[in-house]
């Protein structure tokens, strides 16, 4: 069997697997879904997002893409943060960046990749306004880290500073943005503690105040 007619059969195990003990199982998710929680993680194969919180089918929004990032221009991102937020009614949006993430590492390297160089200029412009912390440190990796870090903490703010975010705290609806970065070598998720939940926690040149 080839290697892509196995995945027809995972899915075949894994159904029956779901609906063991719980026949309605599919039926039930099907009429409708109401997670809590937007996940906004980086495209990589080794960061699955349901599986890293222990979130079943239904319980979790996701978008992903290179490198966690979020751009006001972005259609694809504002509107699943719009679905989520205005639809859905999460009340927790987590931007998750990862230790070692290829995408940062590409965006630091000075190196030419071609179209996804456009993608990642928002990391490069990160880097420049922080290279003389990031040039100090000796270690690369502990270097790219860094920069991972501070490229979640980037994407908390810029969520902050959508008009669908902001609309959402103007109407009195409970929005929480974290961020945090999971690490490939143990699994771990660690909280940077970075947490944006008010109006008045935006610069009041980035607020979009609706008047009257
Ligand atoms: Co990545």
């Amino acid at each position: 069997m080839s290697s892509i007619d196995s995945l027809i059969e995972n899915n075949r195990a894994w159904s029956q697997s779901m609906t063991s003990g719980r026949p309605d199982y599919f039926r039930q998710l099907a009429k409708q879904q109401s997670p809590k929680f937007l996940w906004i993680g980086c495209a990589d194969s080794r960061v699955p997002a349901n599986e890293v919180v222990g979130l079943m089918p239904g319980e979790l929004f996701v978008h992903r893409n290179v490198a966690n990032l979020v751009y006001p221009s972005d259609l694809n991102c504002i509107s699943v943060v719009q679905f989520a937020v205005e639809v859905l009614k999460v009340e927790h949006i987590i931007v998750c960046g990862h230790y070692g993430c290829g995408g940062v590492k590409a965006a630091m390297s000075g190196a030419h990749h071609g179209l996804i160089d456009n993608w990642l200029a928002k990391i490069k412009e990160l880097y420049l306004r922080n290279h003389e912390r990031l040039d100090a440190i000796a270690d690369s990796e502990v270097k790219a880290d860094a920069l991972c870090e501070l490229n979640v903490a980037d994407q908390v703010e810029a969520l902050s500073r959508t008009a669908t975010v902001q609309d959402a705290w103007y109407r009195g609806q409970s929005l929480e943005i974290h961020g945090w970065i999971y690490g490939l070598k143990d699994g771990l998720v660690n909280d940077l503690g970075v947490r944006v939940n008010r109006i008045d926690q935006v610069p009041p040149q980035l607020r979009f105040e609706r008047k009257g």
